[in-house]
């Protein structure tokens, strides 16, 4: 079952009824202020941090759900009726209702008793604020006489405080009205120099600034007393729970339109500028007065809609393609593309499933989310790369996670996830292939944010691998520390107390523990550094006096030769890779376990770093994959299920069986078997992989896998769980960016190498090709493949002459437009 359909020509996903199953949400914003809206107006706003600074009010885990939003109210004068045309908050049918979702805004209405009303609602590129621009219909053949409400409710800017400290949030409420506008300025009298502000286009009739004055005492969103009556009464806060509402009165004549727009903002004033009247603590309005005259004028707000849509048409525009699979198209041309910059502005911050208090940014996260991102905003991704760097510790280790106003690295969770380091060696690698930055690699980054520690970016990524080669136990298989890639694989900590954090505790000395896992990541990570080391940047290098010598290639390929050899002498449990060896150093994957004998993550992970591609293990390891792990709703983590506690795994037990890291289908997972099934050539199955978890690919199931079918979820419940195929956690996961890649460097194979741009599609044997547009290092790629038989064999044409291996050279000649026409498989001979 559907609960709307894609327009693609609009890019936008469009949701035709209000009730689904979950808030499908939206983001607003792509610099500093952000909003989630959901498909019935519901969410919240804040600049940079959504915990500092959140400017309104939203209550997760509340009933009726999504509570909390940019809630409008029509009333109709002559008959008392009022409703909202987003349905929500309350809840009265809609003759028609529509929510287009589309790249950095909303459009939100319906019609009610023959009267249509629209909301665009955006964020202007540069700016900190969100525009709700509202046209009202009258398709009555009657005139209409109407009133027009706008609600907010202002958060106290620290979100945790203000759900928590009643005693004294309820008292420091304040806020001034002046010229129509709203202004919140709690605590601006003391240390704070920034306030909100919301403001509207029309000279309201009225306003109400106390939420009880709005809503009536104990009466909820659905009902507020002051719409019901018709008239807001100007109420000023002071203390409680300072809202923002408007009240616009209209006289529509049969068929006739108005717009009416309001703004929600947020704007800071230099300290010592902060009033206008310090006497009387009057808050100084002269920088943002013309902000909020620019936007509360229909021309100003249009021209700034279509900025927003050529942003992200430049955006997008660095990789087309063309398929014979139409949800393939979508979801590489728009849907899985944006997600990955919405997982570059909010990490994983703020989403239905983050309430934006929890954590920082991950280390291990954000370095896996720049896969996805990197072609779109190289610069950014520089700059994020030499952030992450810099949080990194001395011995090469990293801190778990960091926080994003700061940049520093969170001391409550600390380091010791073994994996951590080594995704900074992909993150950089992955850099580099799209920039051909090598200098990059040179720039001095500091340890642990102190100053005086600079060394190269370079050896930054040394210190990362060496992290793994001091760290390795009994079966000469890397430590795991707190955890691996698993955050809940935590076989050092023995948790027996109720709210302990399996994460930060650890009870034993971590000396025997180990991870196949981070044996497989080391190995692909020392092959980037291997080819890194021996690229044009290696002849650059300053002399150092650095406490390490600078490795060359061969270092790095021995070290992954010898960790290859580990993993197939200790990691390989007859079928399957194993996963790891506990505290005890018994088996953890293996067939001779209870529960939990095959997990999905070394099998990906190894057949990527080319473990037992040349033997035949990894065929069988991909074999037992498809027999243990596959469900027609994507791959699970692991089988049997954990089905009981077991204090020496830790937080993976933890979990009733069939979710989470407990056999959910973790799909971050399931493009690492998509790419390793490329790896051994079989495009079938890596195809079938890719629509198992295509969120598009399963709109039509809407109704089980009940999360936004235009984005990845974390998690889909896997076969053991009684809602198997039920989505969670979408949208800020490192799914997002591994989906990308898969599809797009993997199967359908255009791939950043250091030497240039690669064409290596390992696609469906029926498909006739396919089309792509690439821009690539200032060039643009137009490029055509074409299957001419069975397999994957591939012969390139640049720009008409035929050229040898798979890389289309990097032009010398200046040119920026290059043709490149692959052709695909043998011809058939026989
Ligand atoms: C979550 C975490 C990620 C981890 C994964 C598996 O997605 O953000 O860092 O790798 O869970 O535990
Ligand atoms: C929880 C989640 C897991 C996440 C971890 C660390 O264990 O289940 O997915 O990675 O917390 O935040």
């Amino acid at each position: 079952m559907r609960f709307g359909y894609f327009d693609d020509q609009h890019r936008e996903y469009v949701i035709t009824r209000p009730d689904t199953p979950l808030p499908w949400i939206n983001y607003l914003g792509s610099e500093a202020y952000f909003g989630l809206i959901s498909n019935t107006a519901g969410g919240y706003s804040f600049y940079q941090d959504a915990r500092l600074r959140r400017l309104t009010r939203y209550r997760y885990n509340n009933v009726p759900l999504d509570f909390g939003g940019r809630y409008l109210y029509l009333r109709d004068a002559e008959s008392g009726e009022f409703w909202s045309p987003s349905w929500m908050p309350t809840r009265l049918p809609l003759e028609e209702y529509a929510c287009r979702h589309g790249l950095g805004y909303s459009v939100i209405g319906g019609t009610r008793a023959g009267i249509e009303a629209r909301t665009r609602y955006f964020v202007p590129l540069g700016e900190t604020l969100e525009v709700w621009q509202t046209t009202i219909t009258n398709h009555r053949d009657t005139p209409a006489t109407l009133d027009l409400f706008a609600s907010i409710e202002f958060a106290l800017w620290d979100a945790q405080d203000d759900a928590t400290n009643f005693q004294r949030n309820l008292n420091i409420g304040e806020v001034e009205v002046v010229e129509g506008v709203i202004y919140h300025k709690t605590e601006y009298r003391e240390r704070r120099n920034h306030f909100a502000y919301f403001a509207c286009s029309e000279p309201p009739v009225a306003f109400e600034t106390q939420r009880e004055a709005f809503l009536g005492p104990y009466r909820g969103w659905d009902a507020p007393e002051a719409v019901e009556r018709g008239a807001l009464n100007n109420s000023i806060a002071h203390g409680w729970a300072p809202v923002g509402a408007h009240q616009v009165h209209l006289t529509l004549t049969p068929g006739e339109s108005r717009q009416i727009i309001f703004v929600l903002g947020y704007h800071e004033n230099p300290r010592r500028a902060k009033f206008e009247d310090a006497a009387l603590q009057v808050l100084n309005k002269r920088t943002v007065k013309p902000i909020i005259a620019r936007y509360t004028d229909a021309s100003g707000v249009d021209a700034a809609f279509e900025a927003l849509e050529s942003y992200w048409e430049s955006l997008l525009a660095r990789f087309q393609v063309q398929t014979p699979d139409a949800e393939t198209d979508r979801m590489v041309n728009i849907w899985n593309a944006y997600q990955c910059m919405i997982t570059f502005n909010l990490s994983r911050s703020a989403s239905y499933f983050e309430s934006g208090v929890g954590r920082g940014m991950g280390f291990r996260d954000s370095n896996q989310d720049l896969l996805g991102f990197v072609h779109m905003i190289p610069e950014r991704a520089r700059e994020r790369i030499l952030d992450i760097a810099a949080t990194q510790l001395p011995d090469g280790g990293a801190y778990h996670q960091y926080q994003p106003l700061t940049k520093r690295g969170n001391d409550a969770v600390g380091g010791g996830f073994n994996d951590d380091p080594l995704w900074l060696v992909l993150a950089v690698a992955a850099y580099v292939k799209e920039t051909g930055d090598w200098d990059i690699l040179n720039t001095p980054v500091p340890y642990d944010n102190q100053p005086g520690t600079e060394t190269p970016l370079y050896e930054h990524l040394q210190r990362a691998l060496q992290y793994t080669l001091d760290r390795c136990g009994p079966h000469g298989l890397p430590l795991i520390g707190h955890a691996d890639w698993n955050d809940c694989l935590n076989l050092n900590t023995f948790s027996e107390e109720p709210g302990q954090s399996f994460q930060v505790l650890q009870s034993q000395d971590g000396k025997t523990a180990e991870s196949v896992f981070i044996a497989g990541l080391f190995v692909l990570a020392a092959e980037e550094m291997a080819q890194m080391a021996n690229g044009k940047w290696q002849n650059q290098l300053p002399p150092t006096d650095a406490p390490f010598a600078i490795r060359h290639s061969q270092f790095y390929i021995d070290a992954a030769r010898e960790m290859t050899a580990a993993v197939l002498a200790e990691g390989w449990d007859g079928e399957w890779f194993l996963r790891a060896y506990d505290h005890f150093s018994h088996k953890v994957g293996s067939h001779a376990c209870e529960e939990g004998q095959i997990f999905i993550e070394p099998q990906g992970i190894c057949v990527m770093a080319d473990i037992g591609v040349k033997s035949d293990l990894a065929e069988r390891a991909l074999a037992a994959v498809e027999e243990h792990l596959a469900t027609p709703h994507g791959i699970v983590l692991n089988q049997p299920a954990y089905t009981r506690y077991h204090v020496e795994l830790g937080e993976i037990t933890s979990y009733p069986p069939g979710y989470k890291e407990n056999a959910g289908i973790f799909c971050h997972t399931n493009p690492w078997i998509m790419i390793a099934e490329t790896v051994l050539g079989r495009g079938d199955r890596a195809f079938d992989y890719y629509k198992r978890i295509c969120p598009a690919a399963r709109e039509a199931i809407s109704d089980v896998h009940r999360s936004e079918p235009y984005v990845y979820a974390q998690m889909i419940a896997g076969k053991d769980a009684p809602t198997h195929g039920e989505a969670k956690n979408s949208w800020l996961t490192g799914t997002a960016a591994w989906n990308f890649v898969a599809i797009t460097q993997h199967i359908l194979g255009i791939r950043p190498t250091f030497a240039g741009l690669e064409i290596a599609p390992v696609i469906p044997a029926d498909w006739a090709g396919f089309t792509a547009t690439r821009v690539f290092r200032g060039v643009t790629y137009h490029i055509t493949v074409e299957r001419i038989g069975p397999g994957n064999d591939v012969g390139l044409a640049v720009d008409d002459t035929p050229t040898v291996g798979n890389i289309v050279p990097l032009p010398r000649d200046g040119r920026t437009e290059i043709h490149v026409k692959a052709v695909v498989g043998r011809v058939d001979t026989s």
